[in-house]
């Protein structure tokens, strides 16, 4: 399906999990992608399985912080240069980590949101200049299920994930009418960095049954891991289509990918 032929989109936290499904997912349709993440190791996997999928040509990878606002105006400049202008702007770059609400460091709090929310702005305040030249354009951020329904350990995450759902509500309505769309993605249950190592971030003392509302009511994707935890790809899809003009009359809304698990 080449639905993004020479659409130009700049995704973030593309070296690990969705986002790098993603990347790999919109070159897969004909899409022109800066990949970009802190983590250069994990971008080097990214142009490794765009080689192997023979769409690595419209491929550049570019390290960039997004908790970093020096790192976000120099990187998000680099690629409108590269990619000559910007269609869309995928905001999947993100952290996780948990703790008892009570004993959450100011420091800890400051961390999260800045790289989920504050690294969520920065990105799209240096992008919407190229977004709007273009009579259309899209960005798709990052929510999370935590932001609607409760999930122990992990407030300032899911804190920071509602600040996203509700920047992202203002953006559709404020550019609504330059032809920019403004749609968050709420994932669950997927498997990926984070996914692999929230188990390490839980407190010791933790109330696992807490966690018993939160799985998938589907079977996994993921054929050999019987976790109930799904293929980043399950995501990917539907940023494709997000992006697409298959997604033209969806903006300032989230859609939740999650198993069912909240159903
Ligand atoms: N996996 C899930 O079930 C799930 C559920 C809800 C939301 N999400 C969200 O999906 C997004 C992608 O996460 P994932 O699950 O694929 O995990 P992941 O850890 O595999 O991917 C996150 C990527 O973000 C990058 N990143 C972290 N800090 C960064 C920074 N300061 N600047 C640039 N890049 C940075 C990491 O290096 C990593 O490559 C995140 O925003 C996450 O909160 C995931």
């Amino acid at each position: 399906m080449n639905r993004l032929e020479g659409k130009r989109v700049l995704v973030t936290g593309a070296a690990s999990g969705i986002g790098q499904a993603t990347a790999l997912r919109l070159l897969d349709e004909g899409a022109i992608v800066v990949a970009s993440d802190v983590a250069e190791g994990g971008l080097d996997a990214t142009r490794v399985r765009a080689d192997e999928a023979a769409t690595a040509g419209r491929l550049t990878t570019m390290p960039m912080d997004v908790g970093n606002e020096g790192s976000v105006i120099d990187g998000v400049s680099l690629a409108v240069e590269t990619l000559g202008g910007l269609d869309s702007l995928v905001n999947a770059a993100g952290i996780l980590r948990a703790a008892h609400t009570h004993q959450t460091s100011l420091e800890l709090w400051n961390q999260i949101v800045g790289v989920n929310l504050t690294g969520t702005f920065l990105v799209v305040r240096e992008a919407l200049p190229a977004l709007l030249a273009n009579p259309r354009s899209a960005i798709v951020n990052f929510s999370s299920t935590s932001a609607s329904f409760a999930h122990p350990y992990m407030a300032a995450y899911a804190a920071s994930k509602g600040g996203i759902q509700a920047f992202t509500h203002s953006l559709a309505l404020e550019y609504a009418r330059d032809g920019l769309r403004a749609v968050c993605v709420a994932p669950g249950s997927i498997k990926s960095g984070i996914t692999d190592a929230t188990g390490g971030y839980i407190p010791k003392d933790a109330d696992w049954t807490l966690f018993s509302r939160l799985m998938p009511i589907l079977p996994t994707t993921v054929e050999s891991s019987g976790t109930g935890m799904a293929d980043p790809s399950v995501v990917a899809g539907v940023i494709a289509m997000l992006v697409s003009e298959d997604g033209a009359f969806i903006t300032g809304t989230e859609i939740r990918i999650d198993g069912g698990t909240h159903a």
